[in-house]
């Protein structure tokens, strides 16, 4: 093999070498903006319905038997109505049928009153379906 052969390769394998460091710094750089974003959103959610939740604390507590007006809130999503021993809940709600996922839970915190006729718990309910969300991305980790 001639000197000036070797060299076209030499230079042939740096040309491929460096598109794909190129490659591969892009591909980095996307898996990276598309990667990163996904858990912050998912924390912020959680962070800001722990500041939404100030508005249920006084009635609920967020630990296994903790008594206040309201029965725990320690294990809500995904359990069934009325399933706090020893709390008095109404009668509404002991007879709803309950079972606290996503869609009922953003109902009746919409408006507590008018999706559960009955129901003793004394709230308004939260307006804006965005604090709602928030609010159960929060209550799911209660366990
Ligand atoms: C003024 C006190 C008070 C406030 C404020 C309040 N609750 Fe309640 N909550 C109650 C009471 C009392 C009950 C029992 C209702 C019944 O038996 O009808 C209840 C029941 C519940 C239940 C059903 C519990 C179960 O074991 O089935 C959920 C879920 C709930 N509240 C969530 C919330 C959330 C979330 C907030 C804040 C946005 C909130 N509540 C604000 C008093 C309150």
């Amino acid at each position: 093999m001639g000197d000036d052969k070797k060299h076209i390769i030499q230079t042939r394998v740096g040309v491929t070498k460096r598109y794909f460091c190129l490659w591969l710094a892009c591909a980095v750089l996307l898996g990276g903006l598309t990667a990163v974003p996904a858990p912050v959103l998912a924390d912020g959610h959680i962070k800001k319905g722990e500041k939404v939740y100030r508005k249920c604390r006084a009635c609920h507590g967020t630990k296994a038997g903790e008594k206040k007006i309201g029965p725990t809130l320690f294990g809500i999503y995904g359990r069934k109505a009325a399933a706090v021993e020893g709390f008095k809940y109404s009668e509404a709600m002991r007879a709803s049928g309950i079972v606290w996922d996503d869609e009922a839970l953003d109902k009746f915190l919409h408006k507590p009153r008018k999706f559960l006729k009955g129901t003793k718990m004394s709230f308004g309910g939260v307006r804006k379906a965005g604090e709602r969300a928030d609010l159960i991305a929060y209550l799911k980790t209660l366990k």
